[in-house]
């Protein structure tokens, strides 16, 4: 009866230890593109740990180690270690750092190891008008992730089809979108409008307004028809004036 008892014991015990896990974490984690990012694995309360090393992996990187004990860690990245969780920082996050990471820890007793699949948000990257030469206009988006197509509007009419788009990788995986538009018809304004191929929709705060301004004289025309209907509003202005001061003196 006892052999039996101590038996059930000893595979209670041996069962919670091979079930307890050392490192507690959530399975997936989004970023916001440049906006630094921590990642973290808990540390099991009831552990009482004498640690070896403790360390965080890269999947896609063999090289790639960040520990904290260490001070040659991956640049961009920062790693922290307390008694009760692992961090990772990321710190300006970009398409280069979507990956699975996995903190690891390993201690006399035992050893863990958890997996953070990372991804990334959108990044809706830095417009730049350019004014190409005359009857040309060009607009870039610079760091966007994911990769878009640029589509041009007069008001309702889509003039996408007098362009030509470019899209340029850069090492950290964000694109640069360029489009230029041959404008053949001498109107003033158009909207050029990123359009986020995977998000199948426009990222509307990337619209804006362009006027063309030297290189088809519109520009000047408009203003110099401006200020002769200022100079007009004065002159009439001036007669009233006059003609009320007239009136009366002759009273
Ligand atoms: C880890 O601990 C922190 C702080 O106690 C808590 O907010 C977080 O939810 C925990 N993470 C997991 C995976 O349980
Ligand atoms: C994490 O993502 C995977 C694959 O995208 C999904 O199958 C799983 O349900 C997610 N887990 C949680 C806790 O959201
Ligand atoms: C984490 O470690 C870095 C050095 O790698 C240090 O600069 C930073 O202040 C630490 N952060 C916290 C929250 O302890
Ligand atoms: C990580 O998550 C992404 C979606 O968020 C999914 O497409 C990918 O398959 C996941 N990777 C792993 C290794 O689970
Ligand atoms: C503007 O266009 C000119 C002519 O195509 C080009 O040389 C220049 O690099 C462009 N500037 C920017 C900021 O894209
Ligand atoms: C540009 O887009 C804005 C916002 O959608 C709109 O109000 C404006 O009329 C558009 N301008 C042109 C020239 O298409
Ligand atoms: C504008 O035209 C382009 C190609 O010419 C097309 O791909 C796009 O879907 C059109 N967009 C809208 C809103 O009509
Ligand atoms: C686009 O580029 C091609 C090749 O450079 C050229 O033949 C075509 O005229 C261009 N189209 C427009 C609308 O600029
Ligand atoms: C993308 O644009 C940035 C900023 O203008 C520039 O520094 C970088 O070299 C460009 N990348 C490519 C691949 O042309």
């Amino acid at each position: 009866m006892l052999v039996i008892m101590a038996f059930l014991t000893a595979l209670l015990i041996s069962g919670n230890t091979k079930d307890e896990k050392v490192l507690d974490a959530f399975p997936n984690q989004t970023m916001n593109c440049n906006e630094r990012t921590v990642l973290q694995c808990n540390i099991s309360k009831s552990m009482k740990l004498n640690i070896v090393a403790i360390f965080w992996r890269k999947q896609s990187e063999e090289g790639f180690k960040c520990d904290p004990t260490s001070s040659n860690n991956p640049p961009g990245f920062e790693c922290n270690y307390t008694r009760e969780a692992l961090t990772l920082t990321i710190l300006h996050p970009t398409p280069a750092n979507i990956d699975v990471y996995s903190c690891c820890i390993r201690a006399d007793s035992t050893h863990g190891s958890e997996k953070i699949n990372v991804s990334l948000g959108k990044c809706s990257g830095e417009f730049s008008p350019n004014m190409t030469g005359p009857g040309q206009m060009e607009c870039s988006f610079n760091s966007v992730y994911p990769d878009g197509i640029i589509n041009w509007f007069h008001y309702d009419r889509n003039v996408t089809s007098n362009s030509n788009i470019t899209s340029l990788k850069n090492s950290d995986g964000t694109f640069n979108i360029s489009s230029i538009l041959n404008i053949q018809d001498k109107e003033e304004r158009y909207n050029c409008s990123l359009w986020s191929i995977k998000n199948g929709r426009y990222l509307k705060d990337q619209e804006f307004e362009v006027e063309v301004g030297v290189g088809l004289g519109v520009g000047f025309s408009q203003g110099s028809r401006t200020s002769t209907q200022h100079c007009l509003s004065w002159t009439l202005l001036l007669l009233a004036l006059m003609f009320s001061l007239r009136t009366c003196l002759s009273l």
